[in-house]
Protein backbone atom coordinates (compact mmCIF):
# COMPACT_ATOMS: atom_id res chain seq x y z
CA UNK A 1 0.00 0.00 0.00
CA UNK A 2 0.89 3.63 -0.71
CA UNK A 3 -0.40 6.95 0.29
CA UNK A 4 -0.39 9.54 -1.68
CA UNK A 5 -2.17 13.07 -0.93
CA UNK A 6 -3.72 15.53 -3.48
CA UNK A 7 -5.31 18.94 -2.65
CA UNK A 8 -7.41 17.71 0.34
CA UNK A 9 -7.46 14.03 -0.83
CA UNK A 10 -6.11 11.74 0.90
CA UNK A 11 -5.80 8.86 -1.40
CA UNK A 12 -4.28 5.47 -0.68
CA UNK A 13 -3.26 2.76 -3.53
CA UNK A 14 -2.70 -0.68 -2.90
CA UNK A 15 -1.89 -3.22 -4.89
CA UNK A 16 -4.28 -6.14 -5.09
CA UNK A 17 -2.57 -9.58 -7.01
CA UNK A 18 -0.72 -7.43 -9.17
CA UNK A 19 -3.37 -5.02 -9.91
CA UNK A 20 -3.69 -1.31 -8.74
CA UNK A 21 -6.44 0.09 -7.41
CA UNK A 22 -6.92 3.64 -5.35
CA UNK A 23 -9.42 4.89 -2.90
CA UNK A 24 -9.90 7.78 0.00
CA UNK A 25 -7.21 6.99 2.74
CA UNK A 26 -9.10 7.96 5.54
CA UNK A 27 -12.32 5.08 7.07
CA UNK A 28 -15.32 6.09 6.92
CA UNK A 29 -16.55 5.03 10.17
CA UNK A 30 -14.18 7.51 12.03
CA UNK A 31 -10.20 9.52 11.44
CA UNK A 32 -8.04 6.05 10.92
CA UNK A 33 -5.68 6.37 8.15
CA UNK A 34 -6.19 3.37 6.48
CA UNK A 35 -2.54 3.25 4.56
CA UNK A 36 -2.03 1.77 8.20
CA UNK A 37 -3.95 -0.84 8.38
CA UNK A 38 -3.79 -4.54 6.86
CA UNK A 39 -4.23 -5.66 3.25
CA UNK A 40 -6.39 -8.39 2.63
CA UNK A 41 -6.83 -10.40 -0.37
CA UNK A 42 -9.44 -8.12 -2.06
CA UNK A 43 -9.37 -5.02 0.51
CA UNK A 44 -7.75 -3.16 3.68
CA UNK A 45 -8.70 -3.95 7.55
CA UNK A 46 -8.76 -0.71 9.30
CA UNK A 47 -6.24 -0.20 12.03
CA UNK A 48 -8.96 1.41 14.19
CA UNK A 49 -12.00 -0.96 14.69
CA UNK A 50 -11.36 -3.33 12.56
CA UNK A 51 -14.03 -2.76 9.55
CA UNK A 52 -12.52 -4.86 6.02
CA UNK A 53 -12.93 -2.19 2.91
CA UNK A 54 -13.41 -4.22 -0.49
CA UNK A 55 -11.16 -1.88 -2.54
CA UNK A 56 -12.40 -3.09 -5.79
CA UNK A 57 -16.56 -1.95 -4.80
CA UNK A 58 -15.09 0.32 -1.45
CA UNK A 59 -18.18 -1.38 0.57
CA UNK A 60 -17.48 -2.15 4.09
CA UNK A 61 -17.53 -6.10 4.33
CA UNK A 62 -17.88 -5.65 8.42
CA UNK A 63 -19.35 -3.31 11.17
CA UNK A 64 -18.84 -0.62 12.74
CA UNK A 65 -18.23 1.18 8.90
CA UNK A 66 -21.35 1.20 7.17
CA UNK A 67 -20.50 3.75 4.28
CA UNK A 68 -18.34 2.92 1.24
CA UNK A 69 -14.85 4.44 0.70
CA UNK A 70 -14.74 6.21 -2.30
CA UNK A 71 -12.99 4.47 -5.53
CA UNK A 72 -11.06 6.27 -7.74
CA UNK A 73 -10.79 4.94 -11.39
CA UNK A 74 -6.38 4.11 -12.25
CA UNK A 75 -4.55 3.57 -15.44
CA UNK A 76 -1.10 2.36 -15.97
CA UNK A 77 1.02 3.80 -18.43
CA UNK A 78 4.75 3.63 -19.05
CA UNK A 79 4.76 2.23 -15.11
CA UNK A 80 3.35 5.26 -14.09
CA UNK A 81 0.04 5.01 -12.18
CA UNK A 82 -2.37 7.61 -13.12
CA UNK A 83 -5.50 8.25 -10.81
CA UNK A 84 -8.38 10.38 -11.97
CA UNK A 85 -9.34 11.98 -8.70
CA UNK A 86 -12.42 14.42 -10.17
S1 LIG B 1 -12.20 3.98 12.31
FE1 LIG B 1 -12.20 2.40 10.83
S2 LIG B 1 -13.62 0.96 11.53
FE2 LIG B 1 -13.65 2.54 13.02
Amino acid sequence: MLDFDHDDKKILIANLGGKIYASDRICTHADADLSTGILTEDGVTCPLHLSTFNLKTGVPENLPAEVPLKIYNVKIEQNEIYIEVN
